[in-house]
């Protein structure tokens, strides 16, 4: 393959600090392994909001329409709190899915074997934890029309926000997550709210009708989404993919990342439908966790969750298979040698900084290589 784009949008917050160590990978790649990725960058959120005014600018947008993959950090922060809405930190994150049509959402639960002690559930309920929650992310209540505040007149306001899901948008993530069980557990599970919304109703039909023409070798199952809650930490490991609308992939996924111990871990990949020509998607990657203002500039942040997400770009995106399970092995090795970020600190640990995590990464992402 030619040269790769990639932009990188580091964001607000400890975006850039975890980005910073994915750099560092990308360098080394670069002129050791002649991965010949090509750089570029941009800023998105406040730091977007304070240069240009926007959420992102258009010429950042033209970048991440243009590049082969991006990079995400993350958004926010107290600093923005009272920007008008639409220009809010969030509204640059939501544009790029919305623009770039990433309406596959990837979000594994990985339970490390050295982290099973940092989850808040039993050690025995997450050890050997392995998820995959794929999230619709470009319909539903995030962007369904009208969404506004109406004046009533009366002294009264209305908050007005519309869940809409046609057939086609439901029928391709469903796709999505029945073709990644096939190359994993083979079962899929969707949750929706069939019993009190007519989405949920319209999902469970056409989630049930794909299976039955495409997809019948694989398990299928349904599950009320608060249900589904629910039996995320009773017992995590009776399921394999999940698949569910945006609000509610928003919740189950930040509820199955604290099964593996720390928000800090968990890597996403967003992708759009593959090209008719080319077969290439769109694709942008990121952290599940956000900016974390409170620590950012301390140089404590956990850069695992950015690092992973560049594990998968290289899965995903530029089909390097061998690097990124290299890479995520480097990720399990250090953990196995002790060493943690504050995030996943446990007694008898070795406590580290943002930096040093990054580079025991790549220590052993390099060893690992030779
Ligand atoms: C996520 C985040 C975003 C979302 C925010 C930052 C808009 O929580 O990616 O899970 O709600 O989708
Ligand atoms: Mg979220």
């Amino acid at each position: 393959m030619a040269s790769k784009k990639l932009l990188l949008l580091p964001g607000d917050g400890i975006g850039p600090e975890a980005m910073a160590e994915v750099r560092k990978i990308i360098g080394y790649m670069n002129s050791e392994l002649k991965s010949e990725f090509v750089l570029d960058e941009g800023l998105v959120g406040g730091s977007a909001y304070d240069a240009h005014g926007a959420a992102i600018s258009e010429a950042d947008m033209a970048k991440a329409l243009a590049a082969d993959a991006v990079l995400f950090g993350a958004v926010g922060g107290p600093k923005w709190d009272s920007v008008p809405y639409d220009v809010r930190p969030e509204a640059g994150l939501l544009r790029l899915r919305k623009d770039m049509e990433l309406f596959a959402n990837l979000r594994p639960a990985i339970c490390y074997p050295a982290l099973a002690d940092s989850s808040s559930l039993k050690k025995e309920i997450v050890e050997g934890l392995d998820i995959l929650i794929v999230r619709e992310l470009t319909g539903g209540v995030y962007f369904g029309e009208p969404k506004e505040i109406r004046d009533l007149g009366n002294g009264q306001k209305r908050g007005i926000d519309t869940q809409v899901y046609d057939t086609y948008e439901i029928e391709r993530i469903s796709g999505v997550a029945f073709e990644l069980a096939r190359t994993r557990g083979n079962k899929v599970t969707s949750m929706e709210k069939r019993n009190v919304m007519k989405s949920g109703v319209l999902w469970n039909e056409v989630v049930t009708a794909t299976h039955k023409t495409k997809y019948s070798d694989v398990k299928l199952e349904h599950m009320l989404a608060d249900a589904g809650g629910m039996q995320l930490v009773r017992w995590p490991k009776q399921f394999d993919v999940i698949v569910t609308d945006n609000l509610f992939g928003d919740m189950l996924s930040d509820i199955a990342a604290m099964l593996t111990g720390s928000l800090g871990m968990l890597p996403s990949a967003s992708l759009g439908a593959p090209d008719a020509k080319t077969g290439k998607r769109k694709a942008l990657y990121e952290p599940v966790h956000g900016s974390a203002p409170d620590i950012a500039g301390t140089g404590t942040a956990n850069p695992i969750a950015m690092i992973a997400s560049f594990a998968m770009c290289l899965r995903y995106s530029f089909n390097m298979i061998a690097e990124a399970d290299r890479l995520e092995s480097a990720v399990a090795g250090v953990l196995d040698d002790g060493l943690r970020t504050a995030d996943i600190m446990a007694e008898g640990k070795t406590r580290i900084g943002t930096a040093e995590m990054g580079d025991a990464i790549l220590a052993k992402f390099r060893a690992l290589a030779a």
